[in-house]
């Protein structure tokens, strides 16, 4: 994963340091810059999140160029060593990169006199370089085998370097400014035009041009892109952090939705999709992407008479299923950069199916590489735990299944809009002060409700660290009711009528084992019943199709509330990024 930037122009340090927070979703182990100046290089580099980098820096408002990296760590641990820039031998020459060198312990192994700092792939790289020019970085590039966008800078010249390969890389230059970053919202407020790099792409960029080789090596002219400033997400708007803004946000990214599927052009996609050939679909993602398809699995089946199968991506390849060109396989992801669902599309793209995707950046390599795009229109997603984007996935699974059935989707889903319910913070937030004190939770649901509490579970564990297993709720007395004992709390999903009775006999079953019991439902519960469990939380009834949308407002916020409660960060959970760009 990591981000990169390069930047030259006024005020380096600054605008470096402002690129580097909009990239930490990325990742953020550890954070560093190199800025030149007057022919040396001034470094900077600290572990932990880009505010530690900013305390220790000197800012200066002259002229200058420099490069800067957020890391996720994935060769070589967390350390100052590891921390990017890395440096040519004679320390002329300093690179950024984000990627994997899958190459790089038999490049090491062929450089055998030179002394490395640190274990990453990234310093072999750097170590491979004399001098900076563009011959210099093709003869580099051709010895290298994995991924990487990479961000070079020498202590002489008006240029900054650039390399991609399957790893992101942009390019913009503004008025007095030019930078190279992984992601274009680094350029707002710099630059209104940016170009996006193929694979395979390198070059040179000053202030005054860029020059960019493809893959054969011949210049080529790219058509610049308009920066989406509609799209960014700048700041938290008043919020504590972004992921509660964002789980508000899911009411205007289900309003675009309404607003945007109802013209011409989004219907114009999902008419060429039912005029395809298929006989199956497959749905694949990672992840709250991969239970957003399970919840499309759920829709299509419902709705239209055809095999349906959601998959995980890393899993498709080896699962032998039948892909051909009969197949429809939609690819859902909210960053469309997921390195296990490229590589799962790849494959069914060679044996020649249709590729659908269902992304949140139009721009990405996933919708690139798609025959057709679903955007969820749900705008920037900046905290690791993803909330607005399951929820709008969800939205546009459910206007791709009625469609194909020939049904209405807006009023249904403007009935959303209008009864959505993002719960009650006084009852949430008294759960999850009881819910911070346990190590263990149990998340149990019927059919879709199964879905529902797959992705509760997830969302609690990535922003608390309490350990959860969703099950669904028949399969508990299977084996996992051995668990239940007062210390093992059971949350139970009921949203559906016709498996209500069902659930709660398995409530029961837990109940006389001792177990604590949560319920979430938006179904009438009798008094009695009430009385056996611990906690209840309701949620405004809608028709059964639009329940998961509903009620994983609450569960989120649930998890959300329980992260503060243990005083975590659930912007930045620990270990994670949010763009996993390696498989
Ligand atoms: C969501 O909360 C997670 N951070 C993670 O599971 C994520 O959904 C997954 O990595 C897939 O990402 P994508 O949607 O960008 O492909």
């Amino acid at each position: 994963m990591c981000g990169i930037i390069g930047y030259i122009g006024l005020c380096p340090e600054q605008n470096l340091l402002n690129g580097l927070k909009k990239l930490e979703y990325r990742g953020y182990d550890s954070a560093g810059m190199t800025v030149r100046r007057e022919g040396r290089f001034e470094t900077y580099k600290e572990v932990g999140q880009v505010q530690n980098l900013a305390g220790t820096v000197v800012y200066k408002e002259e002229f200058g160029i420099g490069i800067a990296h957020t890391r996720w760590a994935t060769h070589g641990k967390i350390s100052i060593e590891n921390t990017h820039p890395h440096f040519s031998v004679s320390g002329e020459v300093a690179l950024v990169h984000n990627g994997i060198i899958e190459n790089f312990e038999e490049l090491k192994e062929k450089n055998k006199d030179v002394t490395y700092l640190g274990q990453t792939d990234s310093e072999v790289v750097a170590k491979m370089f004399e001098s900076l020019s563009i011959n210099s970085l093709r003869k580099v590039l051709k010895k290298l085998v994995g991924s990487y966008a990479l961000a070079l800078l020498s202590k002489e010249g008006d240029y900054l370097y650039f390399a991609k390969n399957k790893s992101p890389l942009y390019i913009a230059k503004g008025k007095e400014c030019a930078v190279i970053a992984s992601d274009p919202s680094c350029f707002s407020g710099l630059c209104e035009n940016y170009y996006q790099l193929d694979d395979g792409d390198y070059g040179k960029i000053s202030l005054k041009n860029i020059v960019i080789y493809n893959k054969n090596h011949k210049i080529v002219e790219k058509t610049p892109q308009k920066l989406d400033f509609n799209y960014l997400s700048e700041d938290k708007s008043g919020y504590e952090h972004f992921m509660i803004k964002e789980i508000y946000q899911s009411r205007l990214a289900l309003e675009n939705i309404i607003e945007k599927y109802s013209h011409s052009e989004m219907k114009e996609n999902l008419s060429k999709i039912k005029n395809y050939n298929f006989d199956r679909v497959y749905l694949v993602g990672c992840g709250t992407a991969y239970h957003a398809g399970l919840i499309g699995e759920h829709y299509l089946r419902e709705n239209i008479n055809i095999d349906a199968y959601c998959l995980v991506a890393s899993e498709f390849k080896d699962s032998n299923l039948l892909v051909d060109n009969n197949s429809l396989c939609i690819f859902i992801s909210q960053s469309g950069e997921t390195a296990d669902s490229i590589s799962a599309l790849e494959y069914c793209k060679e044996k020649g199916a249709k590729i659908i995707s269902i992304t949140n950046v139009e721009y990405s390599t996933i919708a690139k590489m798609s025959d057709i795009n679903l955007p969820i229109f749900a705008g920037q997603e900046r905290a690791v735990a993803s909330t607005k984007a399951y929820f709008a996935m969800c939205a546009v699974l459910f206007i791709l299944s009625n469609y194909l059935k020939g049904q209405n989707y807006i009023l249904p889903l403007k009935t959303l809009s209008h009864k959505i319910d993002f719960g009650n913070d006084i009852s949430l937030k008294k759960l999850a002060k009881t819910l911070a004190v346990y190590k263990n939770l149990f998340f149990i649901g019927r059919g879709v409700d199964y879905v529902t509490a797959l992705e509760a579970s997830l969302k609690l564990k990535e922003i608390t660290y309490i350990f959860s297993s969703a099950l669904p709720s028949g399969e508990l007395k299977h084996g996992s009711l051995a668990l239940i004992d007062s210390n093992l709390p059971c949350l139970i999903i009921a949203t559906d009528e016709r498996q209500f009775a069902k659930t709660l006999n398995n409530a029961s079953e837990i109940k006389s084992r001792g177990g604590k019991l949560i319920l979430f439902t938006s179904l009438f519960v009798e008094k009695d019943v009430e009385e056996n469990f611990d906690y209840i939380i309701k949620i405004t009834p809608l028709p059964r199709d639009l329940m998961p949308m509903q009620i994983i407002l609450s569960l989120q916020k649930l998890a959300y509330f329980t992260s503060l409660e243990k005083g975590n960060d659930p912007d930045k959970p620990r270990n994670l990024a949010k763009s996993v760009t390696v498989e």
